[in-house]
């Protein structure tokens, strides 16, 4: 009997012809996300489903889905999936973990460079016709190199994003729930520290935790206001790990230097007060969307669901 699967978003042609060339596939290739009610009706009769992280697959959904046996998820974070539930249903989650990792990485440096040295300020003075001469005092911004980058979450993005400190003489303090062993520590030139004292002594704090309720407005007006004033804040993990009000007022009144933001609290809305200010960087979550990484995260995401529907072992479940 041949599968069926919804893949609920447009996917790269080449993995949706791998789909179609073992299973059934009702796609959904619309810029929106399948309102909740089409979600539930059109997974009906379904055994696969490759989703995207603006579909919320919670328990309701998950329960009017009686065939499901694979939720394949085209993202590494998985926050809009509830995983308990899909569990208790015998309902395999999958993600797709490194093959962005690097692809990422590579985005919450741009971030922080663009951010440290206003390059998109720089961009809209030369485009606006401001630049007349060569002014000694235009458009300053803050060294990279040989500063402290403070790195929370020390997992496979967080660990790529300290490796490529090195090559700016940085010194790398992180904080996590657990320690990384000696060797990473040691590779990385990284230090395990609490996160006081990250937020106390770095000039760059990348974010780069999982959500979950614990890590949820990690970083508040507290958090913001123990960071130097010449201290910029990235974010390419997940919005609501940083209170975006606090933000708003923390760059408005210089609690920081300055913040580039991949991910916000409720996208893709953007707090309001971000808008207006040119200490903050602003782009829509696409710290993982190289041509490549998105082949493959798709490739991925097709693979896990057909390896569950062939009785096969899942090539990287969410446990
Ligand atoms: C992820 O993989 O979790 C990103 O946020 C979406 O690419």
């Amino acid at each position: 009997m041949t599968h069926k699967i919804l893949i609920s978003m447009g996917l790269l042609r080449e993995s949706i012809e791998l789909a179609r060339s073992r299973a059934e596939v009702d796609l959904h290739a619309g810029d929106d996300p399948l309102p909740k009610a089409e979600l539930i009706a059109r997974l009906k009769d379904k055994e696969g489903l490759v989703c995207q992280i603006t579909d919320t697959i919670d328990a309701e959904v998950l329960g009017a889905a009686a065939r499901l046996k694979v939720v394949a998820n085209v993202a590494v974070g998985y926050n809009n999936i509830d995983v308990a539930a899909a569990h208790r249903r015998g309902i395999v989650v999958t993600n797709t973990p490194d093959v962005l990792t690097d692809t990422t990485a590579d985005f919450a440096w741009a971030l922080l460079m663009a951010t440290a040295r206003r390059v998109v300020e720089a961009d809209g003075y030369v485009r606006a016709g401001k630049w007349h001469r060569w002014e000694f005092l235009r458009l300053l911004g803050g060294d990279v190199h040989a500063k402290t980058l403070g790195v929370i979450g020390f997992g496979r993005i967080g660990r790529a994003v300290a490796r490529r400190a090195l090559g700016f003489d940085m010194r790398v303090l992180y904080c996590d729930t657990v320690r990384a062993d000696l060797a990473t520590e040691a590779e990385l030139r990284a230090t395990f520290v609490d996160k006081a004292v990250l937020l106390r002594e770095s000039d760059f704090v990348s974010l780069h935790s999982v959500l979950t309720p614990e890590t949820r407005h990690l970083i508040d007006a507290e958090a913001l206001r123990a960071m130097k004033p010449s201290a910029y804040l990235i974010n390419a993990a997940r919005g609501p790990i940083v209170d975006e009000a606090a933000l708003v007022r923390a760059l408005t009144e210089r609690w920081i230097a300055g913040a580039g933001l991949d991910v916000f609290e409720a996208e893709p809305t953007v707090h309001p007060g971000l808008l207006g200010l040119d200490n903050v960087v602003l782009a829509p979550h696409i710290a993982s969307a190289s041509e490549a990484t998105r082949h493959k995260m798709a490739t991925l995401a097709v693979e896990n669901c057909l390896a569950v529907l062939d009785g096969r072992p899942p090539l990287t479940p969410v446990h």
